[in-house]
């Protein structure tokens, strides 16, 4: 039995470039961007400081992630210290809708208008808030941790798989639309090299790398006020977008409270007297506390949704830690059914909470959830619109395609210092190459998170989700976003001291969501290592379309998916699926980090 289970395991997992520190760890998708993060932990950094490098590495070296060109979010979880406690807090810095486009400014323009060009730019956030990050939470000057990718630009650096793959799904819409290559002639020449990339091309941005000196000597500034705010208006407004000076002026860092998540599961969780579902399910006595991203991500509602769901569920732990486990059909449908629900919720509720009132409370209220958990356990043949808390209807529009692309827009970046601080921060421009609209002077992308709005009623983003009309773009507003970097610690002992236990997150759009809590429960449900963590096989459930998505290791098993059908599942393979970065803090303190296989990047550290 124990030889099958592992066989089973062992079969279903893709090696991931994992490695066991002892002090601290840094997993980005890049092994450059790692190194940059390593380099100033050696030098004495926090994991602030470490992830404020790492992330300006990742500008240079997936520069069709993400970069100063977009927007992202930190979760920072402090070590007990005199200067932070023992303190988390999430950060923001989303990009933000342009004063010039309202709720109908995309209903008239051609298709594509929120994903390529100027039309598709939202002010960007990522400087802002990596220099935010830094000088509030941060010990070292700007010019310390940016130099590791000062110099990446200036040295350059060789073009790996996923860069090669990357660049050839863009190449593909350049060859479709040849005006592309003059419109956007940096992005072409510089990046996708007049279609000629492949692994070990070297790509050298010494324009990225004037723009990172300028940002550090002179800061924000230098990007929302300065020289690379100019340029950065000019390439917008002359590709027909509506970004001001102002906008760029007005940008935003917020600082908020964590969402957390009760990580607890046991089979014996039941609604307490209280009326809040409560279990201890324990490895080593501990329980495990995630504090993850509230709105306007909707990852750490939709996590604490299914995580509530599940608990609410007799055997629902149990049957999951059998899907993930031993790949077992009936966990894997109760998990997708879980899944259905919380992004009925996503789809109709969800949205920045600073433009409207949303009903956060009532979809996790016990009597909410113990009434969606019976539906699953009772589950016949339901109707999409069944799903979640279906109080308002959300009329869906005309025949709208979905696909889930190919695709590489998003970073995440997972940190462990030798202090016991730990960073998560997931950052994006949304599509590969974001909007593809270059500001040559300075080397980088613009993003097209404009995207990530409703930008038509009723109809879906680049990702197939579809968005309430609470997601309509509106000046200062934050588009819905799934990035969720999560923090998990484990609580220990009598005086229930909080230690670091998992530091995670993915790129993938919606699939960040489903990957990053499977990679998180495969730790604190079944104890595994962070390589099986994040090369293990997932699942990924929307709601709509109405289609459970497999791993290709899940989707080469016929039985599987024949129990699955007979379970009223029809399935399809992801494609392309999310890449997630996790530590792992071990029983002895020792760190296990992993970059995921489907990424290419690897874990560094001392
Ligand atoms: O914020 C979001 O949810 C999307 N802009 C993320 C896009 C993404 O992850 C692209 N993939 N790697």
């Amino acid at each position: 039995m124990r030889y099958w289970f592992v066989c089973v395991a062992l079969c279903l997992t893709l090696v991931a470039r994992a490695e066991t520190f002892d002090q601290y760890a840094v997993a980005a998708d890049h092994a450059l961007a790692s190194q940059a993060g390593a380099a100033i932990l050696a030098q004495g950094g926090n994991a602030v400081d470490a992830a404020v490098a790492t992330s300006f590495a990742l500008s240079v070296v997936r520069p069709y992630s993400c970069g100063i060109g977009g927007g992202g979010f930190m979760v920072i979880k402090f070590a007990e210290d005199p200067t932070h406690g023992e303190r988390a807090v999430a950060l923001n810095y989303r990009e933000t809708c342009p004063e010039g486009v309202g709720p109908d400014y995309y209903e008239d323009k051609p298709a594509g208008a929120s994903r390529v060009g100027g039309t598709a730019v939202a002010t960007p956030g990522t400087v802002l808030g990596l220099l935010h990050a830094l000088e509030t939470y941060g010990t070292m000057d700007r010019a310390s941790v940016l130099a590791p990718a000062i110099a990446l630009a200036e040295e350059g650096f060789e073009a790996d798989a996923h860069y090669a793959q990357a660049a050839a799904n863009v190449i593909r819409q350049f060859e479709a639309n040849p005006a592309y290559k003059t419109r956007f002639a940096f992005t072409w020449e510089r990046y996708l090299q007049r279609g000629e990339v492949e692994i070990g091309t070297r790509i050298r941005n010494p324009e990225q790398a004037l723009a990172l000196r300028l940002i550090a000597r002179d800061g924000a500034r230098a990007f929302y006020m300065g020289a690379i705010g100019e340029a950065v208006v000019r390439a917008v407004r002359g590709d027909g977008g509506a970004l001001t000076m102002e906008d760029l002026a007005s940008a935003t860092v917020e600082t908020l409270e964590p969402r957390r998540l009760d990580l607890s599961l046991d089979d014996g969780t039941k609604v307490g007297p209280n009326g809040r579902l409560r279990a201890v399910h324990t490895v080593g006595d501990a329980e495990f506390v995630g504090y993850t991203m509230p709105l306007p991500s909707s990852g750490g509602v939709t996590m604490d949704q299914a995580l509530r769901i599940i608990a609410a569920i007799d055997g629902g732990p149990s049957a999951l830690r059998a899907a993930l486990g031993r790949n077992d059909a009936a966990g894997w449908a109760l998990f997708a059914e879980t899944l259905r629900h919380a992004f009925a919720d996503r789809s109709r509720y969800l949205a920045d909470p600073n433009f409207a009132e949303l009903p956060l409370d009532e979809l996790v209220e016990p009597a909410n959830i113990v009434r969606i958990a019976s539906l699953i356990v009772d589950r016949v043949e339901m109707d999409p619109a069944r799903y979640g808390t279906p109080w308002l209807e959300v009329a869906p529009r005309g025949d709208a395609a979905w696909s889930l692309p190919e695709d590489g827009g998003t970073s995440h970046i997972s940190v462990v210092d030798a202090q016991g601080n730990a960073v998560a921060c997931t950052e994006s421009i949304n599509l590969e190459f974001g909007s593809l609209l270059p500001v040559p002077e300075f080397g980088f992308c613009l993003n097209n998170e404009m995207d990530d709005f409703t930008t038509q009623r009723g109809g879906v983003n680049a990702f197939g989700l579809r968005q309430s009309d609470a997601n309509l773009p509106e000046a200062g507003k934050r588009p819905l976003s799934s990035m969720s970097p999560t923090i998990v610690t484990r609580v220990e002992g009598r005086e229930r001291a909080e230690r670091i236990a998992v530091v995670a997150g993915a790129s993938g759009g919606p699939r960040i969501i489903t990957a990053t809590l499977q990679a998180i429960l495969r730790v604190t449900l079944l104890d595994q290592d962070a390589e099986e963590a994040v090369g293990g096989a997932r699942v990924h459930h929307q709601w709509l379309p109405d289609t459970l998505l497999l791993d290709p290791a899940l989707m080469g098993d016929a039985e599987l998916r024949a129990a699955l059908g007979s379970m009223g599942h029809e399935t399809a393979v992801i494609g392309s699926e999310a890449a997630v970065q996790l530590v792992r803090r071990l029983g002895d303190g020792r760190l296990d980090a992993a970059s995921d296989p489907r990424k290419g990047g690897a874990p560094a550290g001392d």
